[in-house]
């Protein structure tokens, strides 16, 4: 049986991590934030029930623990890998984030910590990696390998057989042309169209998407 959950975070990621895990049945029992003002509110109805120190109330045989910090790249994103893996090391479980309309190939390979939004569509052949967001509505197409931590932001689509590697953002709306490769720790901005391959730690905005300066 499922354990209930814990959400990291109060942010606006964590408001629709806890809307995939009602949405999939899942129990929630609240949401953390190190900011005392928000504290005691409620968000889809679940209350923030303080900031992380709360954990020692519970223990992970008890509760499992999601993932509610975003990223948008950056030290945003290795906040979000830092505090799990943190975590983790703890000895805490962080579950499968998966909303029933994500349609998910059952030939996709999907870590069991990736989250999976509403209306994301996985196809076969694809490898998400831990802690990925497969963001609402985004495409990963088929044999598409998405690294660790990265984030497919909303409306995104990776075509076939590209790759993003590990602490990528694919943001909102762009598209990854199909067998482009992404670098570690490629910041793709919204609507931007990427069209050639690219090594990596940099910026690629526009269409065809180009490196924005210091980013060559
Ligand atoms: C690319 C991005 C990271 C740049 O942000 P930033 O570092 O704050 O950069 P700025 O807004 O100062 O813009 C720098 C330059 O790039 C241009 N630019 C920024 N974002 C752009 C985009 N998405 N497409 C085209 N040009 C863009 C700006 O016009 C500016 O050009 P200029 O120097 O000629 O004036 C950001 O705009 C972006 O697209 N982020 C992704 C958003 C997203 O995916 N959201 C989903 C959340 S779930």
């Amino acid at each position: 049986m499922n354990l209930p959950v814990i959400v990291i975070g109060a942010g606006g990621h964590a408001t629709v991590v806890a809307d995939a895990l009602l949405a999939s049945g899942r129990q929630v029992l609240g949401l953390t934030d190190p900011e005392p003002a928000r504290h005691g509110r409620h968000i889809c109805g679940i209350p923030v029930l303080g900031d992380d120190s709360i954990l020692k109330n519970y223990s992970p045989a008890q509760v499992e623990l999601a993932n509610g910090l975003g990223s948008l790249g950056g030290e945003a994103m290795s906040l979000r890998r830092r505090v799990q893996e943190k975590l983790e090391a703890a000895g805490w479980q962080f579950c499968n984030v998966r909303h029933p309309a994500a349609i998910v190939s059952p030939f996709a390979r999907v870590d069991a910590t990736a989250q999976l939004m509403a209306g994301c569509v996985v196809q076969p052949g694809a490898i998400v990696g831990k802690g990925v967001i497969v963001n609402t509505a985004a495409v990963v197409e088929h044999d598409v390998t998405v690294g660790a931590w990265s984030h497919i932001a909303p409306c995104a689509v990776v075509c076939g057989d590209a790759r993003v590697d590990e602490a990528c953002h694919v943001g909102a709306g762009a598209v990854v042309r199909q067998g482009v490769a992404l670098g570690p720790v490629t910041l793709a901005g919204a609507g931007a169209v990427v069209i050639k391959s690219f090594a990596g730690n940099g910026t690629l905005v526009g269409v065809p998407a180009r490196p924005i300066e210091g980013s060559e």
